[in-house]
């Protein structure tokens, strides 16, 4: 009987407990009816830490005062867990007491740095691309961090555009696949885990397709371009539950992206019923007054408002403006208080509400900061996105028994060189981590080879004073490897060039090493394609290595001497001149195609070019080589609801074990709107022991052989298709054709 009675009373409490365990819903609505229009504007506000500005910073002394009275929903660029804390006691001096949201560009990693996003991208290789975002989360979080602006899922075709170094490339179909991969690492298992922070899916939209590749311009594209080539990243992220995104500086066919409302009102929050909230880019709200569509900073904000922007970041427009607005019944409070309750709703889910100090743990930042699980997967994913541009003569990898080696060049010993634009600043947290290359290659064989080096000459200007003691100590090397390239603020935000070379007179000191008669390894270091013809038709032997990060030094050591078989592809075309930019695989044919370099007659030509690029897309060498054969496809037709089985083996023939990026490609025959001459639809990264082979298999379906058609309706027609299998988007390897039937 005690029993008995004793199960009803905790029924009867679990029960009671469970009817006020409220929703976040519910949580959020009893909140937002507490608060002042002021408070709910205050939401909407973000401030950048003045001591690491990541934009122009307009200093305003009274941020603290106006956290304490609750005016302040999110600050971006605090560093580290004690300051995090700092700010976010100021918060809880509120009258409500709602935490700040704490925003950073943890672009490819927080302290433990991973290649820049290109490089990676480079990797083809999801897995690693997705581990190294739940490293730079977990790192992150440690230190009060809830949100990181990225992944940045612009696709773009031209490299003077110094951002490329932040994304995955050119492609849609692998832009896409890493979009969704980087939003699964940094968010991790749920939001709100202690190790999750939220992901931003930038910017929205079509911002790599600036004119002219220059940083901020105008984008004018058609809406069939849009929807096929530059949104389908954006909706992988929205799949993948990005929690936030961030709209653009430019302004898309007259249209600034952050008035935009077909772009985030009826895109993103419409046809793809996002939940999360948009953050402008820094001051991208008071920017559409320069743009010529915002009359003042009221203006603006009624713009950025109306289109669907819900958070100010720096611009002090919805700050200075918006309850105004409300009061004079120009915007309604519903817009308002749905763009609140989208930001109240995160700040719940992180847990905020119930510890808003709980990212913030200066003890986790220390073990987190030196992990050397970390460390050791940095060095994994660097060596993954390393791509062997040539190897003529077979000098790499390089014997270990080498007696003399000289390491030349101005990259050499720098270690900020190998973080890239985008890194946190190391100076915040001490740069001795960083492995330089010259440490790379210590490490790998520093006890038994003797090594020499010489700067050889600056990144960026024609000083040839050093260029004699670096011929000198190549005199005396069995082999010579020359590191040269961009210095790291070269590409980046604002960093965009109109001449795309290796700058300075780097080109012209591998000249002179050339004439020692030794052999040579090139390693080029950039955050975007580059144009080196000289180099690319003179040199046996080069090494892209992007801007590989902390374990840089390490990763290349393992590529030269052969413990890592290269196995990167390029996620970009390397054009041959800036003038044949925009260059990419997935172009149409036109009606007067060229069918090779030296057809040029009244065809889509240049007199003075050929087309071809230096280096394809898809494009990458290792030290084996592999056989594609026995394509096999499970029927030759196939209606909209049926697959089509793909089956081929691969065969790694050469003498040393790796991996190759086997990529499909296909063609549609003939459209209703004309069809790119290749589109990539799928690709698997195989790892082989030499001598072994594997069965690949892939699998057509009707998604794949669909387009935005004339109608603007993504569906396929039927007709005939090609299927391609290669190695690059230019060496195919197999290839057979096939027809959808109605
Ligand atoms: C401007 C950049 O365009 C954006 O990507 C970045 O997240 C913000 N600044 C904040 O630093």
């Amino acid at each position: 009987m005690k029993h008995k009675i004793t199960t009803f009373v905790l029924l009867f409490i679990a029960s009671n407990v469970f009817s006020q365990q409220k929703t976040i819903d519910e949580k959020v609505e009893e909140l937002l009816k507490k608060m002042t229009i002021e408070e709910k504007v205050g939401q909407l506000n973000q401030y950048t830490n003045d001591a690491n500005p990541t934009g122009p910073l307009v200093i305003n002394p009274n941020k603290q005062e106006e956290i304490k009275k609750g005016l302040l929903g999110s600050m971006l660029n605090v560093m580290g867990a004690d300051r995090t804390r700092k700010y976010q006691e100021l918060a809880m001096q509120s009258r409500l007491k709602i935490p700040l949201l704490f925003g950073l560009d943890v672009i490819h990693g927080y302290k433990t740095t991973f290649p820049i996003p290109l490089a990676e991208a480079a990797s083809w290789d999801l897995e690693a691309i997705e581990k190294s975002a739940r490293i730079a989360a977990i790192e992150a979080s440690a230190t009060g961090i809830h949100w990181t602006f990225a992944p940045m899922v612009d696709i773009s075709r031209d490299p003077r555009w110094g951002r490329v170094m932040e994304g995955a490339g050119e492609d849609t179909y692998l832009g896409s696949k890493i979009a969704f991969a980087r939003v699964k690492g940094f968010q991790g298992d749920k939001l709100g885990e202690l190790n999750s922070v939220m992901a931003c899916a930038k910017h929205f939209a079509a911002y790599g397709a600036a004119v002219g590749g220059r940083d901020y311009n105008s984008v004018d594209m058609s809406d069939r371009m849009l929807w096929e080539t530059y949104l389908p990243p954006f909706k992988a992220a929205v799949d993948a539950g990005a929690a936030t995104f961030m709209n653009s500086f430019n302004d898309l066919n007259g249209i600034p992206a952050t008035g935009n409302k077909y772009l985030q009102r009826d895109i993103l929050k419409g046809k793809w019923n996002f939940k999360g909230f948009v953050v402008s880019d820094w001051g991208s709200i008071g920017e559409m007054i320069p743009h010529g569509f915002a009359k003042d900073s009221k203006d603006a904000a009624y713009k950025a408002i109306t289109a669907g922007s819900d958070m100010d970041m720096e611009s002090n427009a919805y700050r200075n403006n918006l309850a105004q607005l409300v009061k004079e019944n120009k915007i309604s409070i519903d817009i308002v208080d749905d763009a609140v309750r989208r930001i109240l709703r995160k700040k719940f889910e992180l847990g905020l509400f119930d510890n808003p100090f709980r990212y913030s743990d200066v003890e986790r930042q220390k073990a987190q900061m030196n992990n050397p699980e970390h460390t050791k997967i940095a060095r994994e994913v660097a060596a993954k996105s390393i791509v062997l541009l040539k190897n003529e003569k077979g000098i790499l990898p390089l014997s270990k028994d080498l007696k003399t080696i000289a390491f030349i060049g101005p990259m050499v010993k720098p270690k900020r060189a190998n973080h890239g634009f985008w890194a946190i600043d190391v100076k915040e947290i001490d740069s001795s981590y960083i492995v330089s290359q010259w440490e790379g290659l210590v490490n790998k064989i520093g006890k038994k080879s003797k090594l020499l080096y010489a700067k050889g000459c600056g990144i960026n200007n024609d000083d040839k004073s050093g260029f004699k003691e670096a011929i000198d100590i190549a005199n005396q090397s069995d082999v010579v490897i020359v590191s040269i390239g961009e210095r790291h603020d070269m590409s980046g935000e604002a960093k965009s060039r109109s001449t795309i070379n290796i700058p300075g007179v780097q080109e012209e000191l591998v000249k002179e090493l050339q004439k020692t008669g030794k052999p040579i390894v090139v390693l080029i270091n950039a955050g975007r394609p580059l144009v080196f013809n000289w180099l690319a038709d003179n040199m046996p032997t080069i090494v892209y290595t992007w801007w590989l990060g902390s374990e840089a030094g390490n990763a290349i050591a393992d590529v030269l001497f052969g413990d890592y078989n290269p196995s990167g592809k390029l996620p970009m075309t390397f054009p041959r001149s800036e003038g044949q930019i925009p260059l990419y695989y997935n172009h149409f044919n036109t009606g007067r195609p060229s069918m090779n370099d030296n057809d040029i007659i009244y065809k889509s030509t240049y007199i003075d070019s050929p087309n071809s690029p230096k280096f394809p897309f898809g494009y990458g060498l290792s030290y084996t080589s592999f056989q594609y054969a026995d394509l096999k496809l499970s029927k030759s037709a196939i209606s909209k609801n049926e697959q089509i089985v793909v089956t081929m083996n691969l065969t790694n023939t050469g003498k040393y074990d790796g991996a190759e990026v086997v990529q499909l490609y296909i063609k549609d025959k003939l459209g209703s709107v004309v069809r790119p001459v290749k589109e990539l639809k799928d690709f698997q990264k195989v790892f082989l022991k030499a001598g072994e082979t594997k069965n690949i298999t892939f699998t057509i379906d009707n998604s794949k052989l669909s387009f935005y058609n004339d109608k603007l309706v993504f569906d396929s027609e039927a007709g005939e298709f090609e299927l391609m299998i290669g190695t690059s988007s230019e060496d195919i390897r197999l290839n057979a054709n096939f027809e959808l039937v109605d």
